[in-house]
Formats: structure tokens, sequence, C-alpha cells
């Protein structure tokens, strides 16, 4: 793929063997297999778990692990520095998201402002394994034991990492995976909901036999998401930009999907959202899945690249914690003009920019307000989302690649 480029986001994980079927899947009416059974099949054997549940993305895995638990009221506690589609599913399902600040370090829960964010309505901790990095498991599970609350993980960014030999994601009653478009393996749109209990996993087994199947249009627009991306997007970012205007242009026309809708940014999933996953995007996925060591791999790699050769002292480094993974390689700055470093950065052609930046809900044009956060409540987030760099890891990161990067920030950043 390009040379010259970097970027962190738009199907950065596709390789020619994901664009490819993609395109014969454009073209193919229907599938004979039951794709999707085998990738919950899978799911179940490699996490070791007793049932797996896809859907069209991790939101909805979400809403269908907080509706197999039948709660009518109550907060859930979830960590600030998060994503909008993990906190509309609560208020969906007429809970309260409560937000608790995060560790500096790892970007995950503080356990000790958790527990005092605990009150008589809590019910629910969410655990975000943030980048790929285990949260402290044993201490938020003895929180729970201590206040009597469920466990669920949320670990759309953490497939195949571990904790204490553990593989994340079977730590509490249920988690949920995403498979969206920057995640650490990607069908564009599409999530799993895991559990081992039997009464959770009946509800969510009867809550996806009800939703019905995207419509053929939806899954063409997430088919041609690599492609276009791959063959004309990525290629015409090389000329002034114009590739935006063409992804722009795509998802105003409706030839391409939007990761978050507008009306998601202001709180509120449509009803329509949750559907099943399209057996085409579970072919999709499954190619990923096959391919998922060789990608942890790379993404090892390439952070141990980074945190051998970046030398300046302005950029604090990842704690390279056992068992994690790294969907991104994030680095603090202790610059306070970030933005700057990422604009000397785009004119370099690197674009580091993710949309984990500026506000502690992403992406950064979410009313935080409107989805239950209130100024000032989680600091270390806050801050956070103002330094932050997230380098790339992807497969299509090369040593090369991630040299030029490295040599960009040892160069740059006071
Ligand atoms: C931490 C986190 N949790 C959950 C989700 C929801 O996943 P999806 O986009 O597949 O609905 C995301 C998505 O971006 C995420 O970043």
């Amino acid at each position: 793929m390009n040379n010259r480029l970097i970027l962190t986001s738009l199907s950065p994980n596709t390789e020619k063997d994901d664009i490819v079927l993609a395109l014969k899947l454009i073209f193919q009416p229907w599938c004979w297999k039951n794709p999707t059974l085998e990738l919950e099949k899978k799911f179940q054997k490699y996490l070791n778990t007793k049932y797996a549940f896809a859907f069209n993305s991790g939101r909805t895995a979400f809403l269908a692990i907080l509706k197999s638990l039948n709660i009518k009221k109550g907060e859930v506690l979830l960590q600030a520095f998060t994503c909008n589609a993990v906190v509309n599913p609560i208020i969906k399902a007429k809970l309260k998201p409560v937000f608790v600040d995060i560790n500096k370090d790892t970007l995950n829960i503080d356990t000790f402002d958790l527990e005092k964010k605990i009150s008589d309505q809590s019910k629910i901790i969410l655990v975000q394994h943030t980048f790929g990095m285990p949260a402290d498991m044993n201490k938020i599970m003895e929180i729970c034991q201590k206040y009597n609350l469920i466990l669920i993980e949320d670990c759309a960014h953490s497939l195949g990492a571990e904790y204490n030999g553990k593989k994340l994601g079977i730590f509490g009653k249920a988690a949920l995976f995403s498979f969206g478009r920057d995640k650490v393996i990607s069908s564009v749109f599409g999530g799993m909901a895991i559990t081992n209990n039997e009464e959770m996993a009946k509800k969510i087994k009867e809550y996806q036999n009800k939703l019905i199947q995207p419509s053929c249009f939806w899954t063409f627009q997430q088919l041609l998401h690599p492609i276009l991306n791959n063959f004309l997007i990525i290629p015409l970012y090389e000329f002034f930009g114009i590739g935006k205007w063409f992804l722009i242009f795509f998802q105003k026309i409706g030839f391409l999907s939007k990761a978050v809708k507008n009306e998601e940014k202001q709180g509120m999933i449509p009803d329509s959202f949750a559907k099943k996953l399209p057996d085409k995007l579970a072919l999709l996925a499954l190619n990923q899945f096959n391919k998922l060591e060789k990608i942890l791999k790379n993404q090892k790699e390439i952070a141990n690249f980074y945190q051998e050769n970046i030398k300046n002292y302005n950029f604090l480094l990842p704690p390279n914690t056992l068992g994690r993974i790294y969907m991104r390689y994030s680095l603090l700055s202790k610059n306070k003009d970030t933005d700057k470093i990422l604009k000397k950065a785009r004119k370099q052609k690197f674009f580091l920019d993710d949309g984990w930046r500026k506000t502690v809900i992403v992406p950064p044009d979410t009313n935080q307000e409107k989805l239950g956060y209130q100024a000032s409540s989680c600091p270390n987030a806050e801050i956070i989302a103002k330094n932050i760099i997230n380098l790339p890891t992807h497969i299509n990161i090369s040593k090369e690649k991630a040299k030029r990067i490295i040599d960009f920030l040892n160069k740059n950043g006071n």
C-alpha cells in the first residue's frame, strides 16, 4: 500500500486479501455456509467461553447485554475517556452513566475514584481496557464483590490481550467486542457479546433472534468502505488532502456510512440501529480473525520499536505491561499545544489523529453534557484528552514507516 502516507484511521488493518474478499462479496448474491455462526464458534473457542453472539456493532452487543440483565433503573459506572458508542446503549437501556476518572499511566478506570463514585443506585461497572491495556481486574473484581455490583468488560480495544495469563473478556458476567473500522480486527461494522451465564445467554439469544438483518444497501456500504478507502480516498490524501473531501462526499451521498451518526453525538441511538451481523460482514471479520496472531505480532514489534527509539523527553511513553496488546501506542505530550504537533505531522503526511482527543467522550464533536458528563468531574481524563497522541501500530505500519514517525517526534514536541 501507499509508502509515503501514514494513517491511523480509515480501515487501517486491511490488506490485499481483505479488499479482494470485499470486492468478491459485493458481486456474490448470497453466502452458502453460515459464517456468522462460525465466527461465534471461533470466539467461544478462542476466549474459552460458553456463549458468543454476533451483532452489527459493539454497541448493539452491549445493548443486548444490558437488556439481558433486566435492570429497570440504576447507575452504570464507566470510565471517562471513552467512546460515545458505549454511553448511548446505557441511556437507551434507561440507566444512568456515571463517569469515573482514569489513571494517567494506564488510561483505564481509576479504582480510587471508582470507589468514591459508587452510590446506592450503582448496579454495573463497565470496565474498558483502553487501547489494549488490561485494567486492574483484581482490584475491580474485589470492588464488585464488596458492593455487590455486576462486572461487564468492554473489550472493544483488547481482543487477544491477557490478564494473569487469561484472555480479557472472561472476568465479568459478560463482555463486548467490536469489529469497527479502526479496531484490532475489522469488518467495518460488527461486534460480539460473550458470557458464561446461561440465563443471560438465553436472553441475549432471544434478543438476537428478534433483530432483523441490515438492508443489502447498508451491507454494500460497508463492503465498499475498504475498497474506496484503499483505491481512492487514501491515495488522494497525498494530493492536498483531497481524499478527505472525497470521504466526506461519499458519506454525504450515502455511498459510505459514518462510524457514528450525528444523533448519537447528542445521546440518541436510533431504534433501528440494532441489527444482526450480516453474513458478508461476518466473512470479512473471519478473514481478519484468522490473521489475529499476525496482527498482534506486528502491533508488538512496532510498539517495541517506538519504545526503544523515541528519545524525546517531551513525550511520556506508555507502560509495557505484561499481557497487553497495542491497538495504539499512546504518547502523552508535555507540550500544551498538541494540535500544533499534529498539524506539523500532517504536513509530512502523517495523519496521527484517530479521533481520541480533546473530549472525554469521543469523537470530539460529541455533546458530552447530553451524554451525562459533567465538566471537570474527571480531571485526569480531561488532561489526557488534551495531551494524547496515538501512534499507529496496525498491519500496514512497517518499521520503515514507524522510523519516519520516530524521527519526526525526536525532532519535534517542545
Ligand atoms: C471503547 C469502546 N467501546 C465500545 C465501542 C463500540 O463499538 P462499535 O463501534 O462497534 O459499536 C467502541 C467503538 O468505537 C469503543 O471505542
